[in-house]
């Protein structure tokens, strides 16, 4: 079985979602970390409830992006995590982690890439007027979500709805689908 870390920042609704993949046995993986970079939020109380190890790390207090990743691997190497998936991670993942594990990072995105990337994917999307948006989970390289698409779910976007409303149809469908396309990785 894949053991796993998810990287997450605030929520975690994926991370839930993947947690309780896992508990019903749709997802067969080993969720063996959660590595957050900040030191409270939603998602660090779902780890603890669930009992998942969970690990918490600032760039702050390193003094370059090299070694706060160098941390960050000898964190998982420790528990051999095998793959990483990111969740709401809101950082760039940098050469140091993508050397480690090659093609073994995906993320989830919530609009059809490559249109609409970085931060506020939702907003930018009602903002332009499209009828269409949707999600997209792709494999992590250097740029900002970027790397090969591995699936996408078209949302349709009706006149009245607000990015919060956008936002709750996105969402739903991530927590389907992202453990189903992990799933198909992994077997
Ligand atoms: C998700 O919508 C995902 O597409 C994006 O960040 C959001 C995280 O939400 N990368 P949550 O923390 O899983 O609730």
């Amino acid at each position: 079985m894949k053991k796993i870390a998810v990287f997450a920042s605030g929520n975690g609704s994926n991370f839930q979602a993947l947690v309780d993949a896992v508990k019903v046995g749709t997802l067969q993986a080993e969720i063996g970390l959660l590595v957050s970079d900040r030191s409270s939020g939603a998602v660090l109380d779902r780890a603890q409830k669930e009992t998942i190890d969970y690990f918490c790390i600032s760039p702050r207090d390193f003094a370059d992006k090299t070694e706060f990743e160098m941390e960050i691997v000898q964190q998982l190497k420790s528990r051999a995590i095998e793959f990483i998936v990111l969740a709401g991670y809101m950082r760039l993942i940098g050469s140091t982690i993508l050397q480690e594990y090659p093609e073994s990072i995906v993320n989830i995105h919530p609009s059809l890439l490559p249109a609409f990337p970085g931060k506020d994917a939702i907003g930018q999307a009602i903002d332009a007027g499209v009828q269409v948006s949707g999600l997209t989970i792709h494999y992590v390289d250097a740029g900002m979500d970027t790397g090969p698409i591995i699936a996408q779910k078209e949302i349709e976007i009706l006149p009245d709805d607000t990015k919060e409303e956008l936002q709750k149809k996105i969402q739903q469908a991530e927590h389907v689908m992202y453990p189903e396309v992990l799933q198909e990785l992994f077997s």
